[in-house]
């Protein structure tokens, strides 16, 4: 079993990537900790609660940051999300409240107890990972790898002609994170547009396996109109869903080394660069996803979804 913690703004994508995570069965989610981004902190929250019970999960749930570090902070993504984060589907309100911890000092202690064996895995802007990096610098040399959604290296960006919207919502907590001393690896726009899961993809998915699938199936309505509008796809891209993906099958993966680093201001403020390396050999890598094979992604998804792991 691999040891993980999810950082997220759940969100439509974020709940595609946590229903995975939650139904892995070599995948042991320690945490759900929650950001703003697709919406505001507190719902944010409320969300992976929701999504907790959903799943009968126990995973930890705490709330986290409520803004960048610097920037005034960018509106929510309701049109892309809906107003609730999961496309106006309700789900049950959830019997748990979240830990007292705040997301970051969650982030530490679970670190601190399990030293070498979690993955940090970021799907939303990184204030909360830049907050838990600054309370305890030390946790660089005892996670075993981070890994993110965010950013674009080769394509366009979803929010600027340069940016995309994680490291858009903070760019200086990416900066923090990404010059960090630690294994990182970034899954942007260049691998996660990608994949696509269309509406008879997840038609199946929630007639073989109606929990969580049918909820999953009538949030992602609202998320494929905005990319069908958008973009003319016939489906959503389900961004999140990689950097999970990666954790369970790093083969899959095209990967390209270097040094990584962020434009924090003027027009260009959340372009993600990766340069050449220039580190020394004791530095731990940076590395970017160019290239994934899609239709293993989609096989997987479908697999673990659908089964009766849990
Ligand atoms: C990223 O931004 C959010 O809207 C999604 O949940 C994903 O994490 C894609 O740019
Ligand atoms: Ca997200």
């Amino acid at each position: 079993m691999k040891k993980i913690i999810i950082d997220t703004d759940p969100g439509i994508d974020d709940a595609l990537a946590i229903c995975y995570a939650l139904s892995h069965p070599q995948l042991q989610v320690l945490a759900l900790t929650c950001v703003y981004g697709n919406v505001a902190t507190s719902l944010a929250t409320d969300n992976a609660l929701r999504l907790c019970e959903l799943c009968d999960s126990s995973a930890l749930v705490a709330t986290g940051a409520s803004q960048p570090l610097t920037i005034t902070p960018h509106p929510v993504a309701d049109f892309v999300h809906g107003s609730n984060g999961f496309g106006n589907v309700t789900l049950p309100e959830a019997s748990r409240t979240p830990e007292s911890l705040s997301a970051a000092e969650l982030i530490v202690k679970l670190i601190d107890e399990n030293p070498g064996e979690i993955t940090l895995v970021a799907v939303g802007p990184l204030t909360n990972i830049a907050l838990a990096l600054e309370l305890s610098p030390g946790i660089t040399q005892k996670v075993a790898s981070v890994v993110i959604m965010g950013g674009t290296f080769h394509r366009e960006g979803n929010v600027s002609p340069y940016a995309e919207a994680n490291i858009w919502n903070d760019p200086h907590a990416a900066k923090l994170v990404f010059n960090a001393d630690w294994p990182l690896i970034v899954h942007g726009l260049d691998v996660t547009r990608q994949i696509t899961f269309s509406r008879e993809y997840l038609d199946h998915i929630a007639a073989e396996k109606p929990v969580p699938g049918t909820f999953l199936r009538n949030a992602a309505e609202f998320y494929i109109e905005f990319y069908n509008s958008r973009d003319s796809i016939n489906g959503c891209c389900p961004h999140d869903h990689l950097a999970l993906a990666y954790v369970t099958h790093p083969e899959w993966f095209t990967l390209e080394s270097g040094e990584l680093d962020v434009i924090t201001d003027g027009e260009q403020t959340g372009r993600t660069l990766l340069t050449q390396n220039t580190a020394s050999s004791t530095q731990a890598i940076k590395q970017i996803a160019t290239d994934v094979d899609s239709e293993k992604i989609l096989e997987d998804y479908t697999d673990i979804l659908t089964a009766n792991h849990r």
